[in-house]
């Protein structure tokens, strides 16, 4: 059977384009289908994107504000069993989390648990790693709990920081890291081939040698080969 994915994003929403071009590239092999994608901004550019690939899109109820949707009304009507954030930069509702145990996944531009937390995101996440003096960041997926960045890490891959980086060149250079990492644990936790485990996974050793020879080439080879990911699938 495969998974019914909400995404629930607030941004551009790249994150959710390599989720759902991967899941594309799987073809029948695939472990789900995002069925819906939910913003608490109506102007997030991941809201457009659904648009376009033809998923139901929902905005979602903020505190201050009547419009919107209740996110559990909202997993309930379209039978959702797994909820991938993608640049959400509010807090999961704790009745989704009940509702959906062990299947809230997220990705972050750093290397938790360091540089994450309450108003760590964004560029504000790069601008703290580069005024660290961090030569190493990086991205991590991991498990959602009710505090910011708090869930159990699935996977972590380390990006290095150069001498000339700005906040933004940084931030280019970890998001290709999402783009091959994220879709593939998503797929992996989605379909159960991982699962829950407090510990966190080690950091792959071909990931500090990828970190040497950074070559941006690689990446799907290196991640794919150094989580045992099948290609496509
Ligand atoms: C990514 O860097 C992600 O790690 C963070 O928010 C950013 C979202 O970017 N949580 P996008 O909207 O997916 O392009």
């Amino acid at each position: 059977m495969t998974s019914r994915i909400a995404v629930f994003a607030s941004g551009g929403g790249s994150n959710l384009q390599a989720i759902l071009d991967y899941l594309v590239s799987c073809g029948r092999a695939r472990p789900g289908d995002v069925v819906l994608v939910a913003s608490d901004r109506e102007d997030a550019g991941a809201l457009e994107r659904a648009r376009d690939a033809g998923i139901a899109t929902a905005l979602l109820r903020a505190r201050a504000r009547a419009t919107g949707r209740e996110p559990l009304a909202l997993i309930r009507e379209h039978r959702v069993d797994f909820l991938a954030l993608a640049g959400f930069l509010r807090l999961v509702p704790t009745d989704v989390l009940s509702e959906l145990p062990s299947r809230v996944v997220n990705v972050h531009p750093a290397l938790l648990p360091a540089f994450g937390g309450p108003g760590m995101y964004g560029e504000r996440v790069h601008r703290a790693v580069l005024a660290s003096g961090a030569s190493v960041s990086g991205a991590t997926v991991h498990y959602v709990e009710a505090e910011y960045d708090a869930g159990a890490t699935l996977a972590q891959w380390p990006v290095p920081v150069l001498a000339d980086d700005s906040p933004t060149s940084l931030a280019a250079r970890v998001l290709k890291v999402e783009h091959v990492l994220y879709p593939r644990v998503v797929s992996a936790v989605a379909s159960g081939r991982w699962r829950f485990d407090s510990r966190p996974r080690p950091v792959p050793d071909a990931a500090f040698r990828s970190l040497r020879e950074w070559d941006e080439r690689r990446l799907v080879r290196d991640i794919e080969e150094a989580f045992g990911f099948d290609s496509n699938a």
